[in-house]
This record gives C-alpha cells, structure tokens and sequence, in this order.
C-alpha cells in the first residue's frame, strides 16, 4: 500500500481539555505523520459547508453549533494507507460503542462531542485537505 494522506479535525472538546497533544500522540505512535496543523476558530458558514453531506440529518444544527462552540485544529495526516488507520485509531462514532485503546474511547465525552474527525475516504481526504490547506502549508 503506497503512502496515503487523510484530513483530521481535533475538536472544539478535546482543545478544551488540552488534549491536542494527546491525540498526536496516538497518530504519531501509530505510524501516522502530521504534515499539517492549524488551530483556528470555524465560522458558521464554514461548518455548514463542510458539513453539508449531513445537512438533512436531524443533529445537523447541533453539529454545526458545537463544531464553531470552541477551537479546533486541522490536520493532514500521512502514512500507509491513512485514511483506514486513522478510522481504526479514531474509533466508533459513538464513543460507546468504541473499541478499548481507540482515541474516542480514551477521550470521547458523547456522540457529539468525540474528539476527533477523519476523512471517510480517499476521494474525500483530498476535498477535506483542499478546503482548509493550501499547498505550501503541507510540509511532508
Ligand atoms: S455517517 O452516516 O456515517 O455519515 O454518519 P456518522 O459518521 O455517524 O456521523 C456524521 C457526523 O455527524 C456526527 N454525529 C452527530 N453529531 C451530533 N449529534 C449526533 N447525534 C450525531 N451523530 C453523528 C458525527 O460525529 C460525524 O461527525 P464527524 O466530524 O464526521 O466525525
């Protein structure tokens, strides 16, 4: 498997705690490389786009309320096949249903608010890597 890029968001509940370097922790340990990083404040409209794949789904608004509720910070991540192991690393998408050792396990507090966002695919990382990085901001 050829080296592989995948866009992750640190979320407004795991900047609170202080937990950034946590969770690089568990990429870094995990043979991911963060080759971008920025910490920044989403505004409405940027949550609604990214998250406009979901704007029909009932917790729509308070996704997007709670992903503009704090800081975050945006990475790009990459190693093999990165896109799969940053969703195993990451866990189920409700923190009880996830796996002993994963992030949202370890430092997940709800459905919503668990710690972490991961590219769904390849097609996606690349979309996801484009609406938040220039090119010379990734620095592999
Ligand atoms: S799907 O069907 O696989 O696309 O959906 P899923 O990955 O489960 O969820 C998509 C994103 O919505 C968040 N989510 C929620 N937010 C608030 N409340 C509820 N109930 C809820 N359910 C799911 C979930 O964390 C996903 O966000 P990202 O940032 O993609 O992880």
């Amino acid at each position: 498997m050829a080296t592989e890029r995948t866009f992750s968001i640190i979320k407004p509940d795991a900047t609170r705690r202080n937990l950034t370097g946590a969770v690089n922790a568990v990429f870094e340990k995990n043979g991911l490389r963060v080759v971008a990083q920025k910490r920044l404040r989403m505004t409405q409209e940027m949550a609604e786009t990214f998250y406009g794949v979901h704007r029909e789904r009932p917790f729509f608004k308070d996704l997007v309320s709670f992903m503009t509720s704090g800081p975050v910070v945006v990475q790009v991540l990459e190693g093999e096949n990165a896109v799969a192991k940053n969703r195993d690393l990451m866990g189920a998408t409700n923190p009880a249903n996830a796996a002993e050792g994963t992030i949202r396990k370890m430092f997940a507090e709800s459905i919503e608010a668990n710690s972490v966002h991961g590219s769904d695919s390849a097609e996606n990382a690349a979309i996801e890597i484009a609406y938040f990085f220039a090119g010379y901001e990734i620095a592999p």
